[in-house]
């Protein structure tokens, strides 16, 4: 396979819920080495869009994971082709410490001989769980919890990492913690997509974004357009 196809392509995915449209359609490129952002407001499907790529609720369309197509697979067949999800509120397990959180991560590996390695990488890239790693995971702050999220996933060892709305609920300090992270991942040739309310921030930060509204892509951004008051106007407000 030639790299331009390692990461998640989907293609005219839809999502319904009882009949009613949440996802129209909607086609997304993330390629390997990119973080590739997805805005919109309350209700736009957001959520509907990862849930649905991981398979956990049913979906149309195609969606190819290194250029396999994984259609009709379960969540935990997902993760084994490469894609890990963050969930939204983090969900990490409170009664467990750290160290058995990111043991179960490990769970979905391809490959079970890189699991030392793996955790070692985790452990570098946050500190703080290293620090805390015999402490139950439940009396984490709300940023090292998204932490434990975030390496959780990575000992799954995706190609494609999804989170969403990752700065939820988080102090400023905490947020930029998560994005530095979601930087060194992206630069270990990771495909990225990062579901966001806060427009400008993703924005910037982004290879590019994606504009959800009422299950539709209404607008595909740059970096620089996170200066663009009037980019962001249409972006907010359709
Ligand atoms: N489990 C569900 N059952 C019925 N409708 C749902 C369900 N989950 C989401 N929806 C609806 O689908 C639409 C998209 O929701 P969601 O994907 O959660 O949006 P977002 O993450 O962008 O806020 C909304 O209208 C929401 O009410
Ligand atoms: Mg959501």
């Amino acid at each position: 396979m030639s790299n331009a196809d390692k990461g998640l392509s989907v293609v005219d995915l839809t999502v319904a819920y009882n009949g009613v449209p949440a996802v129209r359609g909607i086609s997304l490129e993330v390629p390997a080495g990119q973080a590739i952002g997805l805005i919109g407001p309350n209700g736009a499907g957001k959520s509907s869009t990862l849930l649905s790529i991981m398979g956990a609720i049913p979906r149309g369309g195609t969606v190819l994971v290194d250029g396999v197509d994984v259609a009709g697979l379960p969540p935990e067949k997902v993760v084994r082709k490469g894609v890990s999800l963050v969930p939204e509120g983090r969900h990490v397990f409170a009664d467990l410490t750290v160290m058995d959180n990111l043991r179960l991560g490990a769970v979905g590996r391809r490959d079970k001989s890189g699991y030392a390695e793996a955790l070692e990488n985790v452990l570098t890239m946050f500190p703080i769980l290293s620090e805390f790693s015999a402490r139950q995971a439940g009396l984490l702050s709300g940023g090292q919890q998204q932490q434990l999220a975030i390496g959780r996933s990575l000992m799954a060892d995706p190609d494609v990492l999804m989170l969403d709305e990752p700065s939820l609920g988080l102090s400023p300090t905490a947020v930029d913690t998560v994005f530095e992270a979601l930087d060194v991942i992206r630069g270990l040739g990771k495909a990225v997509l990062v579901v966001e309310q806060r427009a400008e921030f993703t924005i910037a930060f982004c290879n590019r974004t994606y504009v959800l509204h009422d299950g539709e892509i209404t607008l595909t951004l740059k970096p620089e357009d996170a200066n663009n008051v009037d980019v962001l106007t249409q972006a907010y407000f359709g």
